[in-house]
């Protein structure tokens, strides 16, 4: 949660005001922050837990490797991740502890409570017919 905490503070978020802070801890004790970039073309930003996710992977994170996730915002309400990013984060464990933060709140709940059907299975095209 601190962690969470102190990187949202470098989150760019000029156009929705709403910076978010992330981090991820592994099963081996390692810990890696993520924060929001929001861009001038909107739809280019990325959420905090994303954020994360890649410099975990970056670092050697692998499917498996995830335990929990913190996510710290700054108002009153407690928001879970974004679909997008519950499909990110499930890639990477389906034993995880999430904790959702805010100044003075905090609710501890599951990955799989939040996100209970994951798309799991890559399907493989249809071998072409010569
Ligand atoms: N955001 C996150 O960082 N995480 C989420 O799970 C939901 C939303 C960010 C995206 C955008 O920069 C801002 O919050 C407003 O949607």
């Amino acid at each position: 949660m601190a962690a969470a905490r102190r990187v949202r503070s470098r989150a760019h978020a000029p156009y929705s005001g709403f910076p978010v802070g992330a981090a991820l801890r592994t099963r081996s004790g390692q810990m890696f922050a993520g924060c929001n970039v929001e861009n001038a073309s909107l739809g280019a930003g990325i959420c905090a837990e994303r954020s994360a996710v890649l410099q975990a992977v970056a670092h050697g994170m692998r499917p498996g490797d995830l335990e929990a996730v913190a996510v710290y915002t700054g108002d009153q309400r407690l928001t879970p991740p974004c679909g997008m990013c519950l499909q990110v984060l499930v890639e990477f464990g389906r034993e995880v502890e999430v904790v959702l933060a805010a100044p003075g709140k905090r609710r501890c709940t599951r990955l799989a409570d939040l996100y209970p059907e994951p798309f799991t299975e890559f399907p493989r095209p249809a071998r072409r017919r010569t």
